[in-house]
């Protein structure tokens, strides 16, 4: 919907055209997050996508993942004062991010944004709203990805901050690699944005017993620096906090 909020950002001067991803003077015709969410592509490459991530021992990746994702990267966006059309692309785009693990886990983020492309395109997405989200799914990777516009920032910072228990497929503890115990591990993960002190916190509750918190920065570092550029990109600061205990 278009909002004459003074929050949103403005158009891009005399472009002529809205800038990209703020194409929302009207709804109507809009390609909607629950359009996508139910198409019934989705739902076959979400769920094929999570099956052959679990084939290869692989954390859950399906529709509580992905779902999640949409979500906080729509309230990142929004909690920010973006236009609404950008948050929704957010979502669209936290969506559709995992869907290339159905071809391979390797370059998936690319892979994923190719499959969005067809698809997106089917349903009549213009194109100006089409590269907005392959750019966001194709940079989410925090080894190969950046963020290369709020969209993207978004999802990167939704995705980094999916750690938690219900992640871990195989209960048995006693064969947990480093992944399943620190997933196992955290109770609860919330995404802070702070629109006022411009300050996004990762807050996690971790059963120490299970792991300990270094285990958590070995292999959750990158992600934390990814979070962190991120983060800068939409003008806040990155933190993190554990069990109360701020971090970062
Ligand atoms: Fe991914
Ligand atoms: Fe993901």
């Amino acid at each position: 919907m278009h909002s004459s909020s003074s929050r949103s950002r403005p158009l891009a001067p005399n472009s002529g055209a809205p800038a990209p991803g703020v194409a929302d003077a009207t709804t109507a015709g809009h390609v909607t997050f629950e359009s996508v969410r139910d198409h019934p592509r989705v739902r076959i490459y979400v769920r094929s996508a999570d099956q052959a991530l679990a084939e290869i021992g692989y954390t859950e990746h399906g529709e509580r993942h992905v779902g999640l994702v949409a979500h906080i990267a729509f309230n990142v966006l929004k909690r920010l004062g973006h236009p609404e059309r950008e948050a929704e692309l957010a979502a669209i785009a936290g969506y559709l991010h995992d869907i290339g693990n159905a071809v391979n886990r390797d370059h998936h983020a690319q892979t994923s944004a190719v499959m969005a492309m067809q698809l997106l395109a089917d349903m009549g997405m213009p194109d100006v709203e089409i590269v907005q989200v392959m750019g966001a799914i194709g940079n989410h990777h925090e080894n190969d990805g950046d963020p290369v516009s709020p969209v993207a920032a978004a999802v990167i910072l939704a995705d980094k901050s999916d750690v938690h228990r219900t992640r871990v497929r195989n209960p048995d503890m006693i064969r947990f690699d480093i992944h399943d115990r620190v997933n196992y591990a955290v109770e609860r993960s919330f995404l802070n944005v702070d629109e006022g002190a411009k300050r996004i916190t990762l807050e996690l509750t971790v059963d120490t017993a299970i792991s300990q918190v270094m285990e958590y920065f070995e292999i959750f570092m990158t992600r934390m620096v990814a979070s962190r550029k991120a983060a800068k990109y939409l003008g806040t600061s990155f933190g993190l906090t554990v069990n109360g205990n701020r971090l970062t």
